[in-house]
């Protein structure tokens, strides 16, 4: 992989479709390994989730996650000072109480090495957006099925089924995009839903379980390559089955030192031969 140019926020900002853009791709990272691997494969835009809470933490949920947490591993990700742009979610409650608690909250995002952050919430969450985006921190929206709102969707429920509830997310889109967002996610809706969304917003979308019709992709790194410890949803392909050949290495290693197959001679620091002078 030849090194890439950076990728901003007005890089991305230019990726729809409809303007004759390919579409992208963004995939979540953790650490520095997911974040340095993902970016040599040529991701368009590293997403430090808060699922990090659910797929490396194994907490049920993101409710747990904190600024705290999601700045130690966005600055994991920094240190594979990738081209792909960082994106930092904000966990939840960091940025619903009150705007300027907000703009706080995404600055330790951005110090920590994030270059735009990522919050989940429509019209309700204007007044956060446009004062981040005031105080010059780009920010991501994400709309639909929104992990932190769990209790209220009562589970991970695809959303927008009905034509009532796909207006109430078309208005959500076009308040998020006023209120200054420079791209979008769309998770877990139907593909109809999500293009007249795509189409109807001069930024772009990026879908996870939002069909094929959006101006990006994204999937969870665990998801992707078959490291998660539980069936994946419909929506994800799995491309690689690491989990299976990380389990079949480390079971090689067991074997090998129970048989004292490991280490081997060449494996072995040995004294110098004035050692026993
Ligand atoms: O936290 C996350 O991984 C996300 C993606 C599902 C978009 O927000």
């Amino acid at each position: 992989m030849t090194s890439r140019t950076p990728i901003t926020v007005p890089d991305v900002a230019r990726r729809k479709r409809s303007g004759g853009s390919v579409p992208f791709t963004m995939v979540t990272a953790y650490d520095e390994p997911s974040a340095r691997l993902a970016d040599a494969a040529g991701v368009d835009l590293l997403l430090v989730g808060d699922s990090v809470g659910n797929t490396v933490l194994g907490r049920p949920d993101t409710l747990s996650v904190t600024v705290e947490e999601m700045a130690h591993h966005t600055r994991a990700v920094a240190a594979a000072a990738p081209s792909a742009l960082i994106v930092a979610d904000m966990p939840w409650m960091s940025y619903h109480l009150d705007p300027m608690d907000a703009v706080r909250n995404a600055a330790t995002l951005i110090r920590a090495g994030a270059g735009c952050v990522k919050l989940e919430g429509g019209a309700n969450r204007a007044p956060a957006i446009a004062a981040i985006t005031a105080a010059e921190i780009p920010v991501m929206g994400h709309l639909g099925l929104t992990p932190q709102s769990v209790l209220a969707m009562g589970g991970f429920k695809v959303q927008g089924k009905t034509k009532d509830a796909a207006a109430k997310l078309l208005a959500d889109a076009e308040a998020i995009q006023e209120a200054g967002c420079f791209a979008v996610v769309l998770e877990g809706i139907p593909d109809v839903v999500a293009n007249e969304i795509t189409e109807a917003l001069a930024i772009p979308t990026i879908g996870i379980g939002a069909g094929a019709g959006t101006d990006g992709q994204v999937l969870v790194f665990h998801d992707l390559l078959g490291l998660g410890n539980r069936t994946p949803a419909k929506f994800v392909r799995t491309y690689a089955d690491i989990g299976t050949q990380i389990t079949g290495a480390i079971s090689a290693f067991v074997t090998d030192v129970a048989n004292g197959a490991f280490p081997s001679d060449a494996e072995t620091y040995h004294a110098p031969k004035s050692f026993n002078d």
